[in-house]
């Protein structure tokens, strides 16, 4: 008598399933391999003529593809001597093909929570470095300005002159602690960016940057805040990595909004690299992550000695 052992593997673990039915034990083959998991169908003979399970040979190996990328193999091994039937030869090729899909669609998903893991512990990061500048930079000017101005307001009557040095220093004193207010205010989200839009706030950074950078833009109107900051913080760690890594002497930062997409793109007249040579680090990573949790995508090019542009384009 004939018996199906289906072997499934899952999270470490081997779990074999006997069938007497044929078609029983190809359906839940085919059910398996369709929810990604790795499993093996084996014919059995029972009774004392049959052959040891290790006896028995691939019959038939499919290929599993999707859009031409080879992703695994399906294989059904039956006993020597028996060849598959035309419903098995059928449906070997189905399960190949299937199967693609379902690994294609399971590598997908683990892509996109390893980039939602990433972009949460990136805000923690950037959430931590927040609380470490206002601690040590608003925080400590504003105690100071505290302490001095109970100093100043001890001295008034009995050192006016002092007094009026003193206040002259508060005065500087309240301008720089509002100055470094006002730069954490643009890290998180800079006002310019909220009043002006993309183009503006990127011409005011671009003026402050040690390469000559031109920023253009064609049919920029005004987008979600969400849609705007990704795309203003991409376009500004472009042109950090262009200050930091081209030793270029000019860059473009180009915006444009057509077909549906918004697109900038940063380019330099630099040294340029071999993408394919240099994995992402976090800057460039970061803007993959953040463009895609809005529907967007990142595109590196870049030659040695022909200088570089990353592209982003987001669906508006
Ligand atoms: N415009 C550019 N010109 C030349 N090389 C570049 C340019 N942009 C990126 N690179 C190369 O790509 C690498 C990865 O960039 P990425 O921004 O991911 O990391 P990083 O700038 O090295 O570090 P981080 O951004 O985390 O501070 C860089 O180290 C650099 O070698
Ligand atoms: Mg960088």
């Amino acid at each position: 008598m004939q018996v199906y052992h289906l072997t499934i593997q899952e999270n470490g673990h081997s779990r074999r399933f006997v069938y007497e039915d044929r078609d029983e034990a190809l359906t839940r083959f085919a059910d398996a391999i369709a929810a990604g998991l790795d499993a093996k169908l084996d014919e059995v003979v029972r009774g004392p003529a049959a052959p040891k399970p290790t006896e028995r040979l691939p019959e038939e190996i499919v290929p599993v593809r999707h859009q031409g990328e080879l992703l695994g193999t399906v294989s059904i091994e039956k006993k020597p001597g028996d060849s598959l039937t035309p419903t098995e030869r059928k449906l070997v090729p189905d399960l190949g093909s299937e199967s693609g899909l379902v690994r294609r669609n399971v590598a997908l998903i683990a892509d996109l929570r390893a980039s939602r893991q990433r972009l949460v512990v990136a805000q923690d990061d950037e959430r931590r470095k927040l609380e470490r500048n206002l601690h040590d930079g608003a925080e400590q000017q504003l105690v100071a300005l505290a302490v001095k101005l109970r100093l100043a307001e001890f001295l008034v009557e009995r050192d006016p002159s002092a007094t009026k040095t003193m206040l002259t220093d508060l005065r500087t004193e309240t301008g720089e602690a509002l100055e470094s207010l006002r730069d954490l205010a643009r890290g998180i989200y800079p006002p310019q960016l909220a009043d002006k839009g993309l183009a503006a706030a990127l011409e005011s950074e671009a003026r402050k940057g040690s390469v000559p950078t031109e920023v253009r833009s064609e049919g920029i109107g005004r987008y979600p805040p969400d849609v705007e900051s990704a795309v203003y913080f991409c376009a500004l760690e472009a042109l950090n990595n262009v200050a930091k890594h081209a030793g270029a002497t000019r860059a473009e930062v180009r915006l444009a909004q057509a077909d549906g997409e918004l697109t900038f793109e940063v380019s330099d007249d630099g040294d340029g690299f071999d993408p394919a040579q240099i994995s992402y680090g976090t800057g460039l990573q970061a803007m993959a992550d953040r463009l895609d949790a809005i529907g967007g995508t990142l595109k590196v090019h870049s030659q040695p000695g022909k200088g570089a542009q990353v592209t982003g384009r987001v669906p508006v």
